[in-house]
């Protein structure tokens, strides 16, 4: 049952880790609006490091977090369930028999245009916080909010859902708090992109960085 955790537990919670790093440098306005956040909530590298009740008080940190699980879930192939007694009926009639093993891939429909919008290829944070310009009421926010909830399978869902979704969540938060709090971090090359090959967990090569401590 242990080895089960680290198997589960471990190569998630570090690929998680990892694209929220990546696609932070990739877009430095939001690595710089992360470290801009974390200096005005106070918090400093004698806070380091950064407590989960901390770092979860940053909204624009848990839209960095939600935007990179979204854009690599840290499980990228399909859930997989067995339909049960009865066979499922779908709403547009094709019927699936019981038994029958049926899966949805937590990347391909973190991708779907019609919940995450026309840039869902694009890594925007933003989109998990309400509008800022004020243009987007507390109810359309709620109600798109939802909708984004709904579709995300980045820890699955139902009776089978990652029973260590906290404890993951936290290890995310605090890591990518304290390192942006802590260090100064620059891609060796901006241009080139990372190597991710899909084998269940989406691992990922040549996030090569130059990393110092800030004054
Ligand atoms: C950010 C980190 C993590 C991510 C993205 C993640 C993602 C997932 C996903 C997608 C599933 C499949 C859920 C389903 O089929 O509906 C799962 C299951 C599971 N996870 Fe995680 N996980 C993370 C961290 C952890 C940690 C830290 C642990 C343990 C300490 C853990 C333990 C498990 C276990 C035991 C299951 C199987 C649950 C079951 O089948 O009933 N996970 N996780």
């Amino acid at each position: 049952m242990l080895t089960i955790e680290i198997v589960a537990g471990a190569d998630t919670t570090a690929i998680s880790i990892r694209s929220a790093i990546y696609f932070c440098l990739k877009n430095p306005r939001v690595w710089q609006r992360l470290r801009d956040e974390l200096s005005t909530a106070g918090l400093t590298k004698e806070s380091c490091p950064i407590s989960y009740k901390d770092s979860k008080a940053i909204p624009y940190l848990d839209a960095i977090v939600r935007e990179a699980l979204r854009m690599l879930p840290g499980v990228s192939l399909s859930l997989e369930r067995y339909v049960p007694e009865g066979g499922f009926r779908f709403q547009t009639g094709e019927f699936v028999p019981q038994g029958a093993v049926v899966g949805v891939n937590p990347y391909l429909i973190c991708r779907n245009k019609s919940v995450w919008g026309a840039d869902a290829e694009e890594f925007r944070p933003e989109r998990w916080l309400r509008d800022e310009e004020g243009a987007e009421t507390e109810e359309a926010f709620s109600a798109r909010l939802r909708k984004m909830n709904d579709a995300d399978l980045s820890f699955g869902a139902g009776s089978r859902i990652c029973i260590g979704k906290h404890m993951g969540l936290m290890q995310v938060y605090k890591v990518v708090a304290t390192i942006a709090t802590l260090y100064d971090v620059d891609l060796v090359d901006p241009k080139r992109e990372w190597k991710v090959t899909n084998s269940w967990f989406p691992r990922q090569e040549g996030l090569e960085v130059r990393i110092s401590r800030r004054p």
